[in-house]
């Protein structure tokens, strides 16, 4: 692989992924440990509203509304979806007995992933720019 492209953005990504799994499994750990697992239940739909809410982006983007700038609600969407995809994560955990939970969870990530890597073409095309 081209070494620049391996930094710019595969090495981001590679980093970004195993964050996102390991404060997953951390938070799935504390939980079990604190016989607490049960609250992973509502956290599916919780971390669902959060990605939801996240999509206000798409409409400011669009000038639906005007107030606010695009940038503050692009920021907006990463962390919200960031966060919301760890909550659905722990709420997966390991407890698949189907296909279609599989393919939900590797779906999820497919989507965090092209998410990290449009941010790091968007900054590397700001720099250029620039
Ligand atoms: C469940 C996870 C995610 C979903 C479903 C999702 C969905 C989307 C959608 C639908 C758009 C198009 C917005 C529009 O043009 O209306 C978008 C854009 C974008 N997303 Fe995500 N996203 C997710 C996670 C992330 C994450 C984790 C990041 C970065 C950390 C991210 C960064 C971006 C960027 C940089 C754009 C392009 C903004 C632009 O050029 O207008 N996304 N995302």
């Amino acid at each position: 692989m081209n070494k620049s492209l391996f930094f710019k953005y595969f090495f981001p990504l590679l980093i970004w992924m195993l964050i996102i799994i390991i404060i997953s499994i951390s938070i799935d750990f504390v939980l079990h440990f604190f016989q607490l697992a049960w609250i992973g239940r509502y956290l599916g739909s919780f971390g669902t509203v959060l990605i939801a809410i996240s999509f206000v982006y798409s409409i400011r983007k669009r000038e639906l509304f005007k107030s606010g700038s695009p940038k503050t609600f692009l920021m907006l969407h990463e962390y919200l979806s960031l966060v919301g995809a760890v909550l659905i994560l722990v709420h997966a955990g390991i407890h698949y007995n189907g296909h279609l939970a599989w393919l939900a969870t590797i779906m999820l990530l497919l989507n965090v992933a092209s998410g990290i890597i449009g941010k790091s073409i968007l900054r590397n095309a700001a720099k250029r720019l620039k």
